[in-house]
């Protein structure tokens, strides 16, 4: 969501760092961006809506502090806007924060009574009202953020300067991402590692209710109650994060190619032989799996609920952590939640694993970044090992999620004998050699390029499939809507006459995919239906179908755990291309943000 950047230094002058963390975090959330500073003792904010580049544009030239902190916005509260963006400065106080204020208004309303004017309509503005009542109350900073924790509800990864105290920032965390790095005679803050790795790989980890003081040579955290804890430094381990598109116009093209690299890093230690695959968990003693997760990553889980009942024959849901939080989870020990996040950091998925481990059942994680917020709570975690994503339409993240999910299930099947052992290691054999599967799919552009030229004027577009093409039909669809502004829904096959069928008209395009032999003639019954009606239909398919009513994609015929990754490719090209030609922003698509960090 959001991104904080901060950083206060003996010498050094830290506006290039903190418009740099920005442009870092940029991804996150783009829709206005702000910095302060203090130049000579004054303090200078400088706001604007839009993106990095232009609030650059707005910094003084030769500018200089040695203290600062900055924001790029993913509007809550109030809209996008230059008034409503980050920093909002009350009295003493000017702050830069991720996540809301859920009882801004009874808040607002008090400080309002004690002559508190406020400017913008965002919630921020009165937690820097709040705090700066109880800073001119107690004359005590400590007391002032003890009193402001226990009376905001809510999230928030607060950044904090304080006119009278020049060289010192304070921050403040619940629900909401914040770290503080550390170098010779600097400090820095982020709501995300990445955002500092270009001056520090040393940082502290701030866990919900501690607040710290931060000055260029010292960093102190606090407990709620104001005790100093004696935080470990970490040391970061994962990749730096890569600005660079290489030959690519865009991330997202870029992180598409890059699938088959990403796919074979996550699985390669568990497909060499049985043993190897053994490393993976034993998940024979649970009767039932629920899977959690928000967007993309739970259409990850869809596909592996396929395959887990399947194949493994257990009982596998998939929840939207967004309702999985608020309702009866009939959760007991036999029981194994597995809580799938790119970020690690999203906010309705976080809150649901809290639930989980409050009610002490087994939890088990696939997070692409090491150290986040749910991975550090999870139970036992595995990696994907997709790198940065920074293209905000998740794809790499994707494929390395299902691909991971997909050795873990065959895993399961092994164990439960469901899978003879001469097929599961024909699997593995796939697995090992799945770059050379994909290559083709990832060299023929073109084919998707010209779909997309004969889609992207279309107001609406329809994807359909049964079982696990049904889970791909629905990631395929938010890939198209999330970049394109297409208006796309996935169906399952059978279901499309049940209503929606009524919106097929000459040359809607529907796109299906047909991958289990099982059920695929009842797949292409259904795409016949919409053909008679004048849709102009695609099919991707492994199988051998001579028909001229629709235009056929072929792939290659794998086992069922490799099908996934190849039908969403051409889905992910086809909408990448569609947006290219509808010349939109693809990497930061309008009112999206990559990491959503507020429920
Ligand atoms: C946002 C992103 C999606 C992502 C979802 C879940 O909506 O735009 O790409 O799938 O959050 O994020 P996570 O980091 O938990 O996988």
């Amino acid at each position: 969501m959001c991104g904080i950047v901060g950083s206060v230094s003996t010498k050094t002058n830290i506006i290039p760092i903190l418009l740099d963390g920005l442009k870092t975090l940029e991804y996150r959330g783009y829709d206005s961006a702000g910095l302060s500073y203090l130049k000579n003792s004054k303090l200078i904010i400088n706001k604007v809506k839009g993106r990095v580049k232009e609030l650059e544009k707005n910094i003084e030239k030769d500018a200089f502090s040695n203290i600062g902190i900055a924001h790029t916005r993913w509007a809550t509260h109030g809209e996008v806007n230059e008034t409503n963006a980050h920093p909002h400065n009350v009295g003493n106080i000017t702050i830069v924060h991720n996540g809301i204020i859920e009882n801004f208004s009874k808040l607002k309303h008090k400080l309002e009574e004690k002559g508190y004017k406020f400017k913008s309509s965002s919630d921020t503005e009165i937690a820097a009202g709040l705090l700066d009542y109880y800073y001119k109350k107690y004359e005590n900073i400590d007391k002032t953020i003890q009193k402001f924790m226990k009376k905001v509800d809510g999230s928030y990864a607060i950044c904090m300067m304080i006119n009278n105290i020049p060289n010192t920032i304070y921050v403040i965390k619940k629900d909401s991402p914040l770290i503080i790095g550390t170098n010779k005679n600097t400090s820095y803050i982020a709501s995300d590692v990445p955002a500092i790795l270009k001056y520090t790989k040393n940082y502290y980890i701030l866990e919900d209710y501690e607040y710290g003081k931060i000055t260029a040579n010292n960093i102190t955290i606090y407990d709620k109650e104001g005790n100093i804890l004696n935080k470990q430094l970490k040391e970061y381990q994962g990749s730096t994060l890569t600005s660079d598109k290489g030959i690519y116009e865009h991330y997202m093209l870029k992180e598409i190619m890059e699938q088959k690299t990403t796919i074979r890093k996550t699985i390669n230690p568990y497909i060499n032989n049985i043993d190897d695959l053994l490393k993976l968990p034993d998940l024979t003693k649970y009767e039932r799996i629920d899977i959690i997760a928000c967007g993309t990553a739970m259409h990850a889980g869809l596909a592996a609920k396929y395959l887990f009942e399947e194949y493994t024959n257990t009982k596998c849901e998939v929840f939207l952590a967004s309702e999985y939080r608020y309702q009866n989870n009939f959760l007991n020990n036999k029981v194994l939640s597995i809580f799938i996040s790119q970020s690690g950091e999203t906010a309705d998925t976080l809150a649901a694993l809290k639930k989980v481990k409050e009610n002490k059942c087994d939890t088990l994680g696939i997070v692409n970044v090491k150290e986040s917020s749910i991975a550090r709570i999870l139970d036992k975690v595995l990696y994907t090992e997709a790198g940065t994503e920074i293209a905000v339409a998740s794809t790499k993240a994707y494929t390395a999620q299902v691909a991971l999910l997909s050795v873990l299930i065959l895993a399961h099947a092994y164990r439960k004998k469901s899978i003879k052992e001469e097929k599961i290691l024909k699997i593995l054999e796939e697995f090992r050699a799945v770059t050379s599967i994909l290559n083709p799919i990832l060299e023929g552009t073109k084919t998707y390029e010209n779909i997309a030229k004969e889609i992207y004027e279309k107001s609406d577009v329809f994807y359909i499939g049964r079982g696990l093409d049904y889970a791909l039909a629905m990631e395929g669809s938010l890939k198209l809507k999330e970049i394109s502004y297409i208006h796309s829904e996935a169906y399952a096959a059978g279901e499309l006459k049940h209503g929606t069928i009524s919106l097929i008209t000459k040359n809607t395009p529907v796109f299906a995919s047909a991958t289990n032999k099982k059920i695929n003639t009842k797949t292409i019954s259904n795409l016949k239906e919409v053909t008679s009606r004048g849709a102009k239909c695609y099919l991707i398919t492994d199988e051998d179908i001579q028909d001229n009513s629709f235009e056929i994609l072929k792939i290659k015929k794998v086992s069922m755990f490799l099908k996934p990754l190849l039908t969403i490719i051409p889905y992910q090209l086809i909408a990448y291309y569609t947006a290219k030609f509808k010349n939109c922003d693809i990497d930061k698509p309008r009112n999206l943000a990559k990491s959503v960090t507020v429920e």
